[in-house]
């Protein structure tokens, strides 16, 4: 599964149409509702700040536009030619610096590619470099986007919080954690709307969330750092 991710990302047609296949239309507004929701969990004024599997390099330029000094990681070097953030190629679970590195890492639309045996090896291995906080989101199984998850070429894991919290308490430098839901309207839903559609359909989404997240298919996590 994990190999399939890494695999997928790595088709120059895949990477060249990767922003415009998602970020159009009504995957615009996502973007824009996912920017909004990074910002409201990292501070980046004055911060070093790591973005793993940084892809095309969305969050790493809008970190960088907001007062941060940030580095991409990406194993796919065709994601990391479409980015206008520095940027280096290698592995989220051999991440190549030293210990205490940054002040914080972010990680989008990463851990539903990862296998679960792999998580605590990623969670302490971001732990390793970060010296403060680790904000990323994981992909929830009681979600609509069991509709079509099973489909999605790149292969794809979801992840319940309890399960999740379970693994994170195995890491030893985690201190703390805490996460929030978003979005029950999926993903891939939100990307085959049109803008205007999407754009209502997201005020009603933002208000049913807020209400009963049963059914949010998006977590944010800050996972805190000894
Ligand atoms: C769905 S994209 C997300 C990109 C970006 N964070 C975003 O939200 O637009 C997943 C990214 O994970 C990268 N990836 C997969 N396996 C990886 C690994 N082992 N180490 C680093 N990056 C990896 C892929 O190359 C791809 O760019």
């Amino acid at each position: 599964m994990f190999k399939k991710g890494q695999r997928w990302y790595k088709i120059e047609d895949i990477a060249e149409r990767y922003d415009d296949s998602r970020f159009s239309e009504g995957g615009r507004i996502l973007n824009r509702k996912e920017q909004e929701t990074l910002l409201s969990l990292v501070d980046p004024e004055g911060k070093y700040i790591l973005d793993i599997a940084t892809g095309t390099g969305r969050f790493a330029e809008l970190l960088s536009k907001n007062g941060a000094d940030v580095v991409g990681l990406d194993a796919s070097r065709e994601m990391l030619k479409q980015s206008s953030v520095e940027c280096i190629q290698g592995d989220a679970l051999k991440l190549p610096f030293k210990d205490d590195s940054f002040d914080a890492a972010v990680s989008m639309r990463f851990l539903h590619l990862l296998d679960h045996p792999q998580i605590t090896d990623f969670i302490s291995e971001v732990g390793r470099v970060t010296k403060e906080k680790f904000v990323f989101e994981s992909l929830h199984p009681l979600s609509l986007r069991m509709l079509y998850q099973w489909a999605l070429p790149q292969g794809s894991r979801l992840y319940s919080n309890s399960f999740l919290r379970k693994k994170f308490n195995q890491v030893k430098t985690v201190k703390g954690v805490r996460c929030e839901e978003k979005f029950i309207v999926p993903y891939g839903i939100y990307q085959s709307m049109p803008l205007d559609l999407a754009e209502e359909v997201m005020k009603i989404d933002q208000r049913l969330v807020e209400k009963e997240n049963l059914l949010a298919s998006t977590v944010y996590w800050e996972v805190f750092f000894d």
